[in-house]
C-alpha cells in the first residue's frame, strides 16, 4: 500500500496467469499485426513465485515466503543444483511451443549473490568449472541456458547484468541501467536493445504536477522523443549491432489497464517514431504539429492518455543580476489567459517572467471564462544561496538530471520525496561536488544538505560531508582561494536534512560541498551490490 517502503501490505491476492489458450490467442492476436511477441522468463533472480512452489530449487530450500512486496530478493534460482536446469528446461521447453518468436527473454537482471557464496554446490560449481567468482557462475548460468535455447533454434536476450562475468556467446543484450551496458556489448560484436532508464521507463512521471503514484523520475513527451538509440561513441560496424530500442512498462503502481494506457500514451507513439524513423527525419516541432491529430484520434478510439503535454510549465531560473530567481510560465495552448499570484493576493495576467527575491508561493494556473482550471504551487524559502552561481564537478544520471546545477539553489525545498523526483539531482555511485559563489564575502554559520533517505528505492545518505570555505580573494580561479575552513563530517543520524554547523560564524563567498556517496548497497537490502542513488535538492547557507 502505498509507496514501496511504507512497510503496509493489503494482504489480498495478486493473482493472475494466462492459459496455454489465452497466451496463443494473445500471440495470434499480436502476429495478425505483425507484431512478435517474446517472452521473459526470468533467471536466475527474479523467481521468488518459483521457489515458493518448488523449494528444492533455491540454494536454502526453503521454506519460502509468498511475497506481499516486489523488490530484488536474495533468494534466487541455485546455479550448482543440476535440477534447476532441468526444471527451467522444461519451463523453456513448454514456452517455445507457445511463442514463435527467436528470441526468448531469460532476464538475468538483479540478481543477488549472497546464497551462492554460502551454498556448496553452488561453491563447488564454482570449483569444479573453475570460475573465478559468483559473477562467472552467473555467467556459467545464462551459458548453459543459452546453449539449451540455441539447440532448438532460439536465440537469448538478457538485461545487462549478464555482462557481468562474461557474455554469452550469441546473446543479445539489453541495455537498462543507461547505455554503457548496451555500448560495451555492442564494442563486444553482440547485438543490443536499448532501454535506459533515463528515456525509456513509461512507469516514470509525465507530469511535474502530482497526478497519480508512479516509481519516480521525469520522463516528459519531449525527452523521449529526444531519444538517439545509437550511442554516438560506435562506430559504423559497432552502430549496426543496436537493434533498436523498448520501451519498458512495469505496473508496480498500476491496477488497471487505463493507468497503463495513460502511462503509455502518448509517450510510445514519441518512442515509436524515434525507432522507425531515420535521424534525419525526426523533428521534434514536426511531431508537436501533428501531436494534435494523433489525440483526436486517441480521443476516437477512448485510449485513457495522459494530456500532461498541455500542462502550464513552470521553470525556475536565475533573475538577472545579483540573487533571486525567477519563474517563467508556458504554455502549449494557444492564447493560454495565464495568471499567476505572490501567497494568496489576487491572481495577475502574465505578461513576463515573475520575478522572486524573497521567502514566498507562488501559484498559477490558465484560467478559463475567468477562472482557474488548475491552481498548482511553488513555494520559494530563501537563504544566503538562492539563486547564486553554482557549479558541480560530476553530472546526475540522465535520469535524474533536475534542471541542471541551480535545481541545488533554486529555493525550492522538497516536501514530496520521490513524487517530485525532479526537484533532486541523482547521483549513481558519483558524489556530489558543488561550488557556490555567494557573489561577495558573507557571514556564514551552517551549511545544510537537503537530501533524501529511501533505501527500499536504493536511495541512501551520503557517507560523509566536507564543507569548504575560501574568501574572496581571486575572483577568477576558485582554485586559488585558499580555504579558511575546512570540515568533515560523518553522516550519523537518519535524517533527510544534513547540516554543518561552523564552531563559529566565518565570512566566505565560495562554498564547496563535497557528498560523498554511499557506496555499494550492503547485502540484505534492496538493490545488494548495486551503487547507491545520492539524491541532493537544496544546498542551505545560513
Ligand atoms: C529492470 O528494470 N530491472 C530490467
Ligand atoms: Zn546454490
Amino acid at each position: 500500500m502505498g509507496r514501496y517502503g511504507s512497510n503496509k501490505y493489503d494482504g489480498t491476492r495478486y493473482c493472475g496467469y494466462y492459459t496455454q489458450e489465452e497466451i496463443k490467442e494473445v500471440v495470434q492476436y499480436a502476429a495478425d499485426r505483425y507484431i512478435t511477441v517474446i517472452p521473459e522468463i526470468e533467471m536466475p533472480g527474479h523467481a521468488t513465485a518459483a521457489l515458493f512452489s518448488y523449494p528444492y530449487l533455491g540454494c536454502t530450500k526453503g521454506p519460502y515466503k509468498v511475497m506481499d512486496t516486489w523488490g530484488v530478493l536474495d533468494d534466487v534460482f541455485c546455479a550448482g543444483n543440476d535440477s534447476t536446469f532441468t526444471f527451467l528446461q522444461d519451463v523453456l521447453d513448454e514456452v517455445i511451443q507457445l511463442f514463435p518468436s527467436t528470441y526468448i527473454h531469460i532476464g538475468g537482471d538483479e540478481c543477488p549473490k549472497e546464497r551462492w557464496k554460502k551454498c556448496p554446490l553452488c561453491q563447488a560449481r564454482i570449483k569444479k568449472e573453475n570460475l573465478k567468482d559468483e559473477h562467472e557462475l552467473q555467467s556459467y548460468f545464462i551459458n548453459r541456458i543459452e546453449k539449451y535455447l540455441n539447440s532448438k533454434g532460439r536465440r537469448i536476450i538478457g538485461w545487462d547484468e549478464i555482462l557481468e562475468g562474461g557474455l554469452a556467446p550469441n546473446a543479445t543484450v539489453m541495455s537498462w541501467r543507461g547505455e554503457e551496458g548496451g555500448i560495451e556489448a555492442a564494442k563486444q560484436n553482440h547485438d543490443v536493445i536499448m532501454t535506459p532508464g533515463s528515456h525509456c521507463y513509461f512507469d516514470h512521471s509525465q507530469s511535474r504536477n502530482e497526478d497519480s503514484v508512479t516509481i519516480g523520475g521525469y520522463l516528459p513527451l519531449e525527452k523521449v522523443y529526444a531519444y538517439e538509440p545509437v550511442p554516438a561513441v560506435l562506430n559504423a560496424t559497432q552502430a549496426k549491432h543496436i537493434l533498436g530500442a523498448q520501451g519498458n512498462m512495469w505496473t508496480e503502481y498500476q491496477k488497471n489497464p487505463a493507468k497503463v494506457e495513460y502511462m503509455l500514451f502518448p509517450r510510445i507513439m514519441a518512442l515509436s517514431e524515434v525507432l522507425w524513423s531515420p535521424r534525419s527525419k525526426r523533428d521534434w516541432a514536426d511531431f508537436e504539429r501533428r501531436l494534435p491529430v494523433l489525440f483526436s484520434r486517441l480521443d476516437a478510439r477512448g485510449t485513457n492518455y495522459s494530456k500532461a503535454y498541455f500542462d502550464l510549465q513552470a521553470t525556475v531560473a536565475p533573475a538577472p543580476g545579483s540573487g533571486g530567481v525567477q519563474v517563467n510560465l508556458e504554455s502549449k495552448l494557444k492564447n493560454a489567459d495565464i495568471r499567476y499570484r505572490y501567497n494568496t493576493s489576487e491572481f495577475n495576467p502574465y505578461t513576463s517572467p515573475v520575478m522572486v527575491g524573497k521567502s514566498v508561493e507562488i501559484g498559477f494556473s490558465t484560467f478559463k471564462n475567468g477562472s482557474p482550471v488548475n491552481i498548482n504551487t511553488l513555494k520559494f524559502t530563501f537563504n544566503k544561496a538562492t539563486g547564486k552561481k553554482i557549479t558541480i564537478v560530476n553530472a546526475p544520471s540522465k535520469s535524474y538530471p533536475g534542471d541542471g546545477a541551480f535545481t541545488l539553489v533554486n529555493g525550492i525545498q522538497n516536501e514530496k520525496g520521490l513524487s517530485k523526483s525532479n526537484e533532486f539531482l541523482g547521483f549513481l555511485g558519483k558524489d556530489l561536488d558543488a561550488t557556490i559563489d555567494l557573489g561577495k564575502d558573507m557571514e556564514i554559520s551552517a551549511v545544510t544538505v537537503r537530501t533524501l533517505n529511501q533505501n527500499g528505492s536504493w536511495i541512501y545518505l551520503p557517507a560523509q560531508l566536507e564543507l569548504t570555505i575560501s574568501p574572496d580573494i581571486d575572483t577568477t580561479l576558485i582554485t586559488k582561494h585558499a580555504p579558511i575552513e575546512t570540515i568533515t563530517q560523518l553522516v550519523k543520524n537518519e535524517q533527510n536534512i544534513q547540516t554543518i554547523r561552523l564552531p563559529e560564524p566565518k565570512k566566505g563567498r565560495y562554498i564547496r560541498i563535497l557528498a560523498k556517496n554511499f557506496g555499494m548497497i550492503p547485502s540484505g537490502k534492496p538493490g545488494a551490490g548495486n551503487p547507491a542513488w545520492l539524491f541532493v535538492d537544496e544546498i542551505v547557507v545560513e
